[in-house]
C-alpha cells in the first residue's frame, strides 16, 4: 500500500494519531514527521520516523522522494494564542506551511487531510447552533489562516482534483501530550491541577462555552473522514464536528463528582478571553452526520471519566518513581 504521512507528529493530535494509523494500515506504513525529533527511544523505534520542516519545499521533496506517499495528514500548525502572540510566525506556518504540503500533494498524487477549527468563525457568525455554512469574519490571525486553509483546500480539490478533507475541531482534550498555545488548553491543564492539587486558576471566565471534544472521537474523525465514500460528500474541507459543549464552571462540576475538595478560581486573560468569545457556543454538525456518519462517542462525564482515570494512575506512578 502507499505511505501514509504525517506532518506535526509530534503534536497533540499527531501523537495519537500515528498509533491510531499504524494500528490500523501497519507500523511501517505510517511515516510520521516533525521539526523535533521523539524525545524516547521507543517513538523514535515505533515506526518510520523523518525530520521535515513544513515550511521549507525542499524537505517536503526530500521525503516525498524516499517514500511513496498516497496520503497526508497535515497536522504542523501554530495554536491560537500562540498565533496572537507571534502572527508573522502563523502565517508562515499556517498558511505557508499548508500551501507547500497542497503543491506536493498535487505533485505526488495524494489526497490530503487538513485540519480546521472553530477558530474559523467570528464575532459576526451565529454562536448557538452554528451552521456548517455560514459568516466566517474571524478577527485572529489564527482564524484567518483557518478560513483561508479551507478556502485553499476547496480550491485545490476544485481546481485540481486533488482530494482534500478535513473537519473543523473544537477545542480537543487530550492526556498522551498536552497542547501548547490554544485558547481551550484549559480543558486539558485543569486535570492535571485537579489530581494533583484539588485547584485550578482558570484563564476564561466561568461562564465561556464552547466546543470540546476526547481525542479518541477526533482520531476516529479524521479517520472515517479520509474513508468516507467520496461521492456522499458535499462539503469536503469544513465538516463542522463537535461531541460536547460546556464552560469552565460545568466541568468544575463534573470533577467535583470524583474529587469533592476540587476549587476553581478565575484569573482572566483578556486576549485568550476575547478569543473564546469570538468562538461559537455549539456547532451544528448534521452534515458531517448525514454526508459521512460521524458520531461522538465520549459525552462530558465520560470524558471526564476517562481522563481522570488515565492521568491519575500515570501521576501517582511518576510520583512514586521521583526520588525521595
Ligand atoms: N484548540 C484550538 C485553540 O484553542 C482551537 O482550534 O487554539
Amino acid at each position: 500500500m502507499k505511505k501514509i504521512l504525517v506532518t506535526g507528529s509530534l503534536g497533540q493530535i499527531g501523537s495519537e494519531l500515528v498509533p491510531a494509523l499504524r494500528k490500523r494500515y501497519g507500523r511501517d506504513n505510517v511515516v510520521a514527521t516533525d521539526i523535533r525529533m521523539p524525545a524516547t527511544i521507543e517513538l523514535r523505534d515505533d515506526g518510520p520516523f523523518e525530520f521535515l520542516d513544513v515550511v521549507d519545499p525542499h524537505h517536503i521533496t526530500r521525503v516525498m522522494q524516499i517514500y511513496d506517499v498516497g496520503t497526508v495528514y497535515h497536522l504542523a500548525a501554530v495554536l491560537s494564542a500562540t498565533a496572537e502572540s507571534r502572527p508573522n510566525i502563523a502565517w508562515q506556518i499556517n498558511m505557508n506551511g499548508l500551501y507547500n504540503m497542497l503543491e506536493a500533494a498535487r505533485q505526488y498524487h495524494c489526497s490530503m487531510f487538513v485540519p480546521s477549527s472553530i477558530g474559523a468563525f467570528g464575532p459576526s457568525t451565529p454562536r448557538d447552533n452554528t451552521p456548517q455554512d455560514t459568516i466566517q469574519r474571524p478577527g485572529t490571525i489564527y482564524g484567518v489562516t483557518k478560513v483561508a486553509g479551507e478556502l485553499l483546500c476547496d480550491y485545490y480539490y476544485v481546481r485540481f482534483g486533488l482530494d482534500t478533507r478535513g473537519v473543523r475541531f473544537p477545542g480537543l482534550i487530550s492526556h498522551v501530550t498536552e497542547p501548547g498555545g490554544g485558547t481551550t488548553d484549559y480543558a486539558v491543564s485543569i486535570f492535571y491541577e485537579a489530581i494533583k492539587h484539588r485547584k485550578f486558576t482558570c484563564y476564561l471566565r466561568s461562564d465561556t462555552q464552547l466546543d470540546m471534544m476526547y481525542m479518541p472521537d477526533a482520531v476516529r474523525a479524521m479517520i472515517d473522514v479520509m474513508e468516507a465514500d467520496p461521492s456522499k460528500l458535499v462539503h469536503r474541507n469544513s465538516f463542522n464536528v463537535t461531541a460536547m459543549s460546556f464552560t469552565p464552571s460545568q466541568l468544575a462540576d463534573e470533577i467535583r463528582k470524583h474529587f469533592a475538595d476540587f476549587v476553581i478560581s478565575y484569573d482572566v486573560d483578556t486576549v485568550r478571553q476575547n478569543i473564546a468569545d469570538s468562538w461559537p457556543n455549539y456547532m451544528d454538525d448534521s452534515a458531517a452526520r448525514s454526508e459521512w456518519g460521524w458520531k461522538p462517542e465520549y459525552d462530558l462525564p465520560r470524558m471526564t471519566l476517562d481522563m481522570i482515570d488515565v492521568l491519575s494512575r500515570r501521576l501517582v506512578g511518576q510520583h512514586e518513581k521521583q526520588p525521595s
